[in-house]
């Protein structure tokens, strides 16, 4: 290749990666109105992160708090439950990614999903991950966990997926305890 050849190449591949860097302002420009929509207002800001008193939760119950517009569980598991999930292979779950906010991306042990070392508190988002219905606790399912009636999927007692067309395990979003009664989410 002569050097004007070559020159040429760079020339073109200059000109052909200007025009796309247009395309990305214009796209941007276009979602931008969008996007500022969305912003959440201040008074919804505000509440990004709340404090839920979890002393009324018996052994073997639930609440559902909404926190930003979406239910979120809050399971205290029996021995029973944290029996069942400890037990499983990882080589059993559909999804082997703990899908764990406060330890991401580490491997879906029933440890890596629990808010506490002793197992009992788990902490997950309502949504089935599927197309985000709201899936029936108490113990529903095959599995012993959770089960979506919308399209049959079934998660166990950590939340994971087992079975049906949901791709993953119940996201868990950040939380922590504050003190023994305080669970702070977000
Ligand atoms: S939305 Fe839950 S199974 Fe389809």
């Amino acid at each position: 290749m002569s050097h004007a050849e070559d020159h040429e190449g760079t020339r073109r591949d200059f000109l052909y990666y200007a025009a796309g860097g247009a395309g990305v302002v214009a796209t941007g420009a276009a979602v931008w109105p969008l996007v500022n929509q969305m912003n959440p207002s201040a008074d919804v800001q505000a509440l990004s992160s709340i404090r839920v008193d979890v002393s009324g939760v018996e052994i073997g119950t639930q609440i559902t708090v909404k926190w930003l517009g979406k239910p979120v569980f809050i399971r205290r598991r029996t021995e029973e439950e944290i029996n069942w999930g400890r037990e499983v292979p990882l080589e059993d779950l559909p999804d082997q990614n703990d899908r764990n906010e406060n330890k991401p991306n580490l491997p879906a042990t029933d440890e890596n999903r629990t808010l506490d070392e002793a197992g009992e508190w788990l902490v997950m988002m309502g949504v089935c991950t599927h197309l985000g219905c709201v899936p029936l606790g108490d113990g529903a399912g095959d599995f012993h966990g959770w089960f979506c009636p919308c399209h049959g999927s079934h998660y166990d007692t950590a939340g994971r997926i087992r079975k049906g067309p949901a791709p993953e395990n119940l996201h868990i979003p950040v939380a922590e305890f504050l003190d023994e009664t305080t669970i702070k989410l977000g």
